[in-house]
């Protein structure tokens, strides 16, 4: 390890953000009566321009009057390109109600994209007395995002979350698809005549997941936009979920058991860490730092990746 300790990221559960436009109130019951742990409403893009302004307001009503129960309730505000986000968030933290959690950042290009949101949050919070401090996540969805993950990542002690955002990122990388995640037709390798698929956002989610560890973020896949194709949905969930990734979003309540089940650790996986940590002691006591378990080697490397998991199933129950 380096001398440089790896920050712990929030201790919450994050396994399904559910998301539903500002503009459509009917929603709004429903999603704080879901499984998700997260809620985003939305002023960005599934509410048109004309909408945003009453958008706003059911935002800040609905910060009053709903029971949001244990929920983490997230706005996310439009892109710093527009001429939307200040009074999004003026509006949103002047007006709405302490129940509000974190503000949504889309299209992040830089660590000064979150600095400037980070003051006006700050002023805001201090000008009205607001106690709790609002976090922040972002999404990684363009060119400029991606290149400057890392300074993003690092960008404010308010962020705690960070998506890739499959859409707007393969407009701006210029991908030639209109698929949101998954697997992509093109995409292959060719042997023997057969097609092997690969996945293209393989690397970007890679670049995330390293970004986010390195600095205590949780890091997020985003929208998986075929609602209708549940196994497409769980096989882009469970690679996420192999890379590190800890949720998914929900553009659909069909999609949030689908993400609560891939994040949340199986009880074989769960029971097969304990016994590895089991064996680990044992091998200890013995004063060896390898062993086998099942027939493979095991060492003090494999605590910590049994750790990972139990430290996440214990979290999600408790
Ligand atoms: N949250 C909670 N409930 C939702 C929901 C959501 N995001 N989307 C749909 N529902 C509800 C519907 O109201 C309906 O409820 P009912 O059975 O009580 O009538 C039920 O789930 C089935 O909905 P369905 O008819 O299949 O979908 P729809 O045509 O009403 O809506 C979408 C489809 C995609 C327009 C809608 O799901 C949606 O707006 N999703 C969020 C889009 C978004 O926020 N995008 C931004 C992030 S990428
Ligand atoms: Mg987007």
């Amino acid at each position: 390890m380096s001398f440089r300790v790896q920050p712990t990221p929030a201790a919450r559960p994050n396994r399904c953000q559910l998301f539903g436009p500002g503009s459509n109130t009917k929603l709004f019951a429903k999603m704080a009566a879901s499984a998700a742990d997260v809620i985003n409403l939305d002023l960005e893009d599934s509410v048109a321009p004309n909408d945003k302004p009453q958008a706003r307001r059911n935002i800040i009503q609905a910060s009053h009057e709903i029971d949001w129960n244990t929920k983490y309730l997230s706005v996310r505000i439009n892109g710093l390109d527009t001429p939307y986000w200040y009074r999004d968030i003026v509006e949103l933290l002047e007006e709405g109600s302490e129940r509000i959690d974190q503000i949504m950042i889309p299209k992040v290009g830089c660590a000064a994209d979150v600095y400037a949101v980070d003051a006006l949050i700050t002023a805001i919070e201090t000008a009205k007395g607001r106690t709790k401090k609002v976090s922040l996540e972002v999404i990684i969805e363009s060119a400029a995002g991606i290149a400057h993950v890392e300074e993003i990542a690092a960008s404010s002690p308010r962020l705690q979350a960070m998506s890739l955002g499959a859409a707007d990122f393969a407009a701006s990388m210029g991908m030639q698809t209109t698929g949101i995640g998954g697997t992509q037709e093109n995409y292959y390798m060719l042997r023997e005549g057969a097609k092997y698929w690969s996945d293209p956002w393989h690397w970007a989610q890679t670049a995330i997941v390293a970004a986010c560890r390195t600095h205590g973020i949780l890091p997020v896949d985003g929208p998986f936009g075929d609602f209708s194709d549940d196994e497409g949905f769980r096989a882009q969930a469970l690679r996420s979920a192999t890379l590190g990734m800890v949720g998914k979003w929900a553009i659909h309540p069909k999609q949030i058991a689908l993400a609560n089940e891939v994040f949340t650790p199986s009880d074989a996986a769960v029971l097969e860490a304990r016994e590895i940590l089991a064996a680990m002691e044992d091998a200890k006591a013995r004063g060896e730092g390898a062993t086998v378990y099942k027939g493979r080697l095991v060492d003090i490397a494999s605590i910590k990746q049994a750790e990972v998991i139990v430290r996440q199933s214990e979290m999600i129950k408790g």
